[in-house]
């Protein structure tokens, strides 16, 4: 008996068309995910009702015997899980963390490097339209235009010119490894701290698919719920040395008081992705991705570096006679859910774009493999392919649902 159903059917009648779209469409937006229902359990606890500023065993109010439990289990499984020195669990969201780590590592005005929002970057890496790009003097650097892969030694030439105080690397649509030991080089020779942000790939380091950035870089900062499949959410993690300005900059730096049902599902995430299930699920996500990329290659389609390595595909759109937003849209109308994006040197405003992003996180998540992969990609090639040909939109859209009830979303909730 839901009391949501009896006091506001209107969010209840909502939510419950959200939980449909979510069972009957193929979720290919490389930063979404499906939590378990442990994650949502602890999300939707009475632990939303407490105030608790401050940290574990120091807070600003009293009460807080339960919430430091929950709090500790996760700062502790989040040093264990990605073998830190210390963590921060108190950030809301991935901008939020981004943020932390900017005010500890510099002072406004200070220079600091990161790449270009239309080659991969994020908003927070340094965008003008961004506080990020507001309050620091960014340098952005690009991808190199043939290969469209990231050249450490033209990185190193800028950072060796420009000298910042701080090079950001990690991204938002970049589908190949990073080579992290190659960026802490590049500070080392140019005074530079260095700063990860692997919101995209944590899932897939922890679980074996990706190299750690932890032994390189000063600091670490990281989404919970994209491949890492937690709440939404983000934490901090660095080296001792820098635990106390990372912790200040969160709290009472930018923060208030934290969301401790969310840090308690953090926790259950952490615990999830130590299992060795989690692994296993972090090498199927990168094998889909790469089957994807296979079949929409075979099917005549241009993938940005030519492929991937990780979970995340780049389709250019450029000689197909239609945008990243139209391809989106089409795709969304046989509930394909992908997103419109630049790129690299694309000649499309940010709003229409070149290319479409997809990734494999979620549907590898309802427990597809390979074969489903290539019915995926045969799909998308068909919708693309006969864009204004109403009964093939209709027959993939009933393609798209018996896929999707073949692979049911939340078994324990019967859907
Ligand atoms: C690399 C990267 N960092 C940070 C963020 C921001 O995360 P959030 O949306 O939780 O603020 C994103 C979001 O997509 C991202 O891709």
């Amino acid at each position: 008996m839901s009391v949501l159903k009896e006091t506001d059917t209107e969010v209840y009648e909502a939510i419950g068309k959200e939980l449909n779209r979510q069972r009957y469409s193929l979720e290919l937006i490389p930063s979404e995910n499906f939590t378990s229902q442990a994650v949502l359990e602890a999300q939707g606890s009475v632990l939303t009702n407490k105030y608790s500023e401050g940290y574990p065993g120091k807070r600003y109010y009293g009460g807080n015997q339960f919430i430091d439990v929950t709090e500790t289990l996760a700062i502790e499984r989040a040093k264990k899980l990605f073998g830190a020195e210390h963590a921060n669990v108190q950030p809301h969201a991935g901008a939020q963390a981004n943020m932390a780590a900017y005010f500890a590592f510099l002072e406004l005005g200070d220079k600091m490097m990161g790449l270009n929002l239309s080659m991969g970057g994020h908003l927070t890496h340094g965008s003008p339209v961004n506080f990020s790009g507001k309050w620091y003097k960014v340098v952005a650097y690009n991808v190199d235009k043939e290969t469209q892969l990231l050249d450490y030694d033209e990185i190193k030439k800028q950072a060796l010119a420009e000298k910042p105080k701080l090079i950001q690397c990690g991204y938002t649509a970049y589908p190949r490894m990073i080579d992290f030991k190659a960026f802490r080089e590049i500070c080392d020779a140019s005074g530079a701290y260095l700063m990860a942000d692997i919101a995209h790939i944590a899932g897939l380091i922890v679980g074996g698919v990706h190299p750690s950035p932890i032994p390189y870089a000063d600091v670490v900062t990281t989404t919970t719920h994209k491949t890492l499949r937690g709440p939404r959410g983000a934490i901090i993690l660095c080296k001792k040395q820098y635990a106390e300005k990372v912790d200040k900059a969160v709290f009472p730096g930018l923060q208030g008081g934290p969301l401790e049902h969310v840090i308690a599902a953090k926790a259950v995430c952490f615990k999830e992705a130590m299992q060795p299930s989690f692994k296993e699920y972090a090498r199927q996500i990168v094998k889909n991705a790469k089957a994807l990329a296979d079949e929409l290659m075979s099917q005549g389609f241009r993938l940005v570096s030519g492929g991937t390595d990780t979970h995340l595909i780049l389709m250019d759109l450029t000689g197909k006679g239609m945008t990243g937003k139209e391809a989106q849209e089409v795709l969304d109308s046989v509930g394909i859910t992908a997103n419109k994006n630049t790129i690299p040197y694309d000649t499309q405003k940010p709003f229409i774009t070149s290319g479409l992003r997809l990734g494999t996180p979620a549907i590898t998540t309802r427990g597809m493999k390979e074969s489903e992969m290539k019915e995926v990609g045969g799909m998308i090639a068909k919708v693309l392919g006969n864009r204004s040909d109403a009964a093939m939109l209709e027959k993939v859209r009933g393609e798209v649902k018996a896929l999707c009830e073949r692979f049911p979303l939340y078994k324990s909730l019967g859907v």
